[in-house]
């Protein structure tokens, strides 16, 4: 959505999405971009939270309003209000738990029954810290999200890698 602002400015205001099994850490991925943060021990989210973060593209503000939501079914906050004007998703799984990586495909058939417009889509691969224990390749990764025309990424809320580039990836690519 384009708005201006008092000095006629143009500002623009996205919605992005993040969904994902429970505990794949959407909200710390969301806390790592938005305040530089990371919880070790965070909890299950409950019902839906969002933060607004800006960036500046050709001179212009962009700002995407993230919204965070439950992975587990019982504490889902009505899930068409939660899709309801997104242009932006990010699917995200985790490469230590294979389960989660399974899910992806329910995950982007909720967000397709749900979404009205064309939605950039971003599939990325959380804990990439933990390549001790992973479960998932990278190719493996790559391959689905090529299969269903998604971005790709592997990304660590832990350490930062790639969090920035998760978010702004799909906020350009809607811009
Ligand atoms: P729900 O709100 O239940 O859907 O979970 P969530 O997807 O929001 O997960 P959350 O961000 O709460 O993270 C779950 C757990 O994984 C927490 O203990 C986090 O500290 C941990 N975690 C999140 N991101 C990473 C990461 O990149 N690396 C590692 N090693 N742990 C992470
Ligand atoms: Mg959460």
């Amino acid at each position: 959505t384009m708005y201006s602002d008092d000095e006629g400015r143009e500002e623009y205001l996205f919605k992005i999405v993040v969904i994902g099994d429970s505990a794949v850490g959407k909200s710390n991925l969301l806390s790592r971009y938005a305040r530089n943060e990371f919880s070790a021990n965070s909890k299950a989210t409950i019902g839906v939270e969002f933060q607004t973060q800006s960036m500046d593209i050709d001179g212009k503000e962009v700002k995407a309003q993230i919204w965070d939501t439950a992975g587990q079914e019982r504490f889902r906050a009505v899930t068409s209000a939660y899709y309801r004007g997104a242009v932006g998703a990010l699917v995200v799984y985790d490469i230590s738990r294979r389960m989660t990586f399974e899910s992806v495909g329910r995950w982007l058939d909720e967000l397709k029954i749900h979404s009205d417009t064309t939605v950039a889509r971003m599939l990325v691969g959380n804990k990439c810290d933990l390549e001790n224990i992973r479960a998932v390749s990278v190719e493996e990764g790559k391959d689905l999200a090529e299969a269903q025309g998604l971005f790709f990424v592997e990304t660590s809320a832990l350490d930062s890698t790639n969090v920035r580039i998760a978010f702004e990836k799909v906020i350009l690519d809607i811009y």
